[in-house]
């Protein structure tokens, strides 16, 4: 059995690394010896993160940026080639939830998900993606929602989106098979991070068990390391998604079911979901 992937040389570039899944990732790739390179619009939580990693690797660097802007996503590509002296591994996590009913959605918040779920990791990727195929090496990580897979309900807008981004992703990974760069596509489940108390969403409806961010990131690893292209997390809500392809039909009137015992216990306990 091989030990963790020791990444001493390698630049890593982590986008969303100021919370959450982006921050523990970032501080776990300085950890094994990588140089990591970490982006979030929030300057004084991507400080603490980068003191974090440079702890453990002192070249680290960070970039304050909205990565819905076309332009910065550019801009950033450009910065983190120079200061970093290259990418070796991207990792696009940054996201944002979008928990609204569909009755209640307009375009202007649709075009919003997609712009930071999907255009930017692709806009991200194909300004980083030649010089890996000129090196005949490189990883690229994007992270995805079992709500793709899962259709999960309540939440169209974010589900397309990251069903956009695997999609896209598994295409790539077929373009690029015989290149030297590899694609994984990640899969979280119910991680306890700030994605459940962002303002502008519906109240997240409970009924799953949260995992920590510590248990979500050490499933995320073992997959890179084991070089699958999906890695659900935690890995049993891969046999849900294999469920669903079985039986659409009979998957759909079993979340309709769920959804309604769900919104029959909130309103008979009011206090109960977070
Ligand atoms: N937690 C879960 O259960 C779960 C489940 C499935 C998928 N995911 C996915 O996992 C990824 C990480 O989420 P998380 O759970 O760790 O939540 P989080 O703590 O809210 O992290 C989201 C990160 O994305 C960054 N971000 C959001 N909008 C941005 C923008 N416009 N420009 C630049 N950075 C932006 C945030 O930084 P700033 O606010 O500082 O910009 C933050 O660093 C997301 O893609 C999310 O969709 C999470």
């Amino acid at each position: 059995m091989t030990g963790p992937t020791d990444y001493t040389g390698s630049r890593v570039l982590v986008t969303g690394g100021s919370s959450g899944i982006g921050a523990a990732l970032a501080v776990a790739f300085a950890d094994r010896g990588a140089t990591v390179g970490i982006v979030a619009r929030r300057k004084d939580r991507l400080a603490e993160v980068l003191g974090r990693c440079r702890a453990h690797a002192p070249a680290s660097r960070m970039w304050v940026a909205d990565l819905a802007d076309p332009q910065a996503v550019e801009r950033l590509a450009g910065d983190a080639v120079e200061e970093l002296g290259g990418v070796d591994v991207l990792v696009n996590n940054a996201g944002i939830p979008k928990r609204r009913h569909v009755t209640a959605l307009d375009m202007a918040t649709v075009e919003s998900v997609m712009a930071i779920n999907y255009l930017s990791p692709v806009r991200l990727t194909l300004a980083l993606l030649p010089p890996m195929i000129e090196r005949g090496s490189g990883r690229i990580v994007n992270v995805s929602s079992v709500a793709a897979p899962l259709s999960s309900p309540g939440e169209a807008a974010y589900d397309a989106s990251k069903a956009a981004i695997a999609v896209f992703s598994e295409a790539m990974a077929v373009d690029l098979w015989d290149t030297g760069v590899k694609i994984t596509v990640v899969y979280p489940g119910v991680v306890d991070t700030e994605l459940f108390t962002l303002p502008d969403n519906d109240p997240f409806a409970g009924g799953v068990d949260a995992i920590t961010v510590g248990e979500a990131v050490a499933t995320i690893l073992e997959g890179i390391d084991s070089g699958s292209h999906a890695v659900y997390v935690p890995r049993y809500f891969s046999e849900f998604a294999e469920a669903k392809a079985r039986d659409v039909d009979g998957f759909l009137a079993g979340s309709a079911a769920y959804v309604q015992s769900l919104a029959t216990k909130n309103r008979s306990d009011p206090g109960d979901g977070a």
